[in-house]
């Protein structure tokens, strides 16, 4: 390398340091604030007290119950925070957040528990150093498995599912969020030795792999299974626009699912299903400049709302999902540890422009946000829930992607 190339490597190099740093400096001041409100503002008794989202019309704080598919990131947020900064402060935090977390250990009424458990408990056990709670996340793990049909082969999502369009109600709904919680089967295996649980996650994978994408790489939400036969009966959607469209934080827990799996098991399939995922995110020509997506990759449309539902606010413009690149960018920056060189280089560069723009177009305006790191997310349009607010999953990936980008 000649002098001056060096130079302007150097240059490059350290400025990209220091705007990594100034931004994880900024997010910690933010996060701290923001985080100290929300544990004075959460109700101290009662079912609600996690906190969750804000009302977008009053600004207040809303927590939901322990058996809330969010329930777990609060906690995963101060890991977070604590994992940032090694200030002992965040530890103590975490604990508290985590332990009120137990009683979830015993509970199998949806397929959410490796979200809830794996960012707190999960975390604890990892960044914590609380080696105890090995025996929480096993105990949780076969909750998880009293879901799995070994006929269909998967861990059953949802109790059922009423499809918006054929009025038909379905009995084995999996979602493609559901490859979240594998996470737990596998770790669950290597505490235990007992490989029924990874067997179970993987033969979960498989089918997913089988029965979820389409030849574009894109996933269906929800694909409706048989219990009896085993088969397929239909491929529809909860939270997206329409039942063929893309709904992007599905795309998102798809990429970071099978990134998951290639982490465990070295399958090679698992990671070219995530390059494949990844490649149909970061090309699409639907994907806007900064790189943070519609709510859906289909909704273009200012005010395109989703089929079959009456219940939709009208939407003025397109709304984006900052959970959705949250999730991408944290996943991209692990799965950048597993690709070549080239691809490498290009996902840690779309994660880190990722992040960039989050921090820089999608922070907190603290006059109406005082709880969370982020703003503009979508819990489901189709619902007309949750339409361009905080949302405690997407800070959480947005701190785990900050995280690994700082480990790099
Ligand atoms: N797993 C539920 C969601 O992404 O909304």
């Amino acid at each position: 390398m000649n002098r001056f190339v060096l130079f302007v490597f150097a240059i490059s190099f350290f400025s990209a340091c220091n705007a990594q740093v100034g931004l994880v400096d900024k997010t910690i001041t933010l996060a701290t604030k923001q985080y100290s409100n929300a544990e004075r503002d959460a109700p101290k008794s009662g079912n609600r007290i996690i906190p969750r989202t804000i009302n977008p019309i009053t600004n207040e704080l809303i927590c939901v119950k322990l058996e809330d598919w969010t329930s777990g990131f609060f906690a995963g947020n101060l890991w977070m925070m604590y994992k940032l900064t090694g200030n002992d402060i965040w530890k103590q935090k975490a604990i508290v957040w985590t332990e009120k977390m137990a009683p979830i250990r015993f509970f199998y009424g949806h397929h959410d528990v490796g979200f809830m458990m794996g960012c707190s408990y999960g975390n604890g056990y990892y960044i914590g150093s609380q080696n105890h709670y090995d025996s929480v996340l096993v105990q949780s793990a076969k909750s998880l498995a009293k879901r799995f049909d070994c006929k269909v082969g998967c861990i059953e999502s949802w109790n059922s599912f009423k499809s918006w369009t054929d009025e038909k109600q379905y009995d084995f709904p999996v979602i493609i969020d559901n490859m979240m919680n594998l996470e737990l089967m596998f770790e669950a295996t290597k505490f235990t030795g007992d490989s029924s649980f990874r067997e179970m996650a993987i033969s979960h994978a498989d089918v997913t792999l089988k029965n979820h994408f389409r030849p574009d790489n894109s996933s269906y939400h929800v694909v409706m299974y048989n219990q009896t036969t085993g088969l397929v009966e239909s491929k529809q959607t909860a939270q997206g626009l329409a039942h063929e469209s893309a709904w992007a934080r599905g795309q998102a827990w798809g990429l970071y699912g099978y990134t998951i799996c290639y982490r465990y098991t070295k399958n090679k399939k698992y990671l070219d299903q995530a390059v494949n995922i990844a490649e149909f995110w970061l090309t699409h020509k639907n994907m806007p400049k900064d790189g943070i997506p519609y709510w859906d990759f289909d909704a273009i449309e200012p005010g395109a709302l989703a089929v079959g539902r009456t219940n939709v606010t009208k939407l003025s413009g397109v709304p984006r999902d900052v959970a959705a690149a949250s999730i991408v960018a944290s996943a991209l920056v692990e799965l950048s540890d597993y690709v070549n060189a080239s691809l490498s280089k290009k996902y840690k560069k779309a994660a880190e422009k990722i992040v960039k723009s989050l921090a820089t177009s999608y922070m907190a305006d603290t006059q109406k946000n005082k709880y969370f790191i982020l703003e503009q997310s979508v819990g489901s349009i189709p619902h007309a829930s949750e339409i361009s607010v905080p949302l405690n999953y997407a800070d959480y990936y947005f701190l785990e992607a900050l995280v690994r980008l700082k480990a790099q």
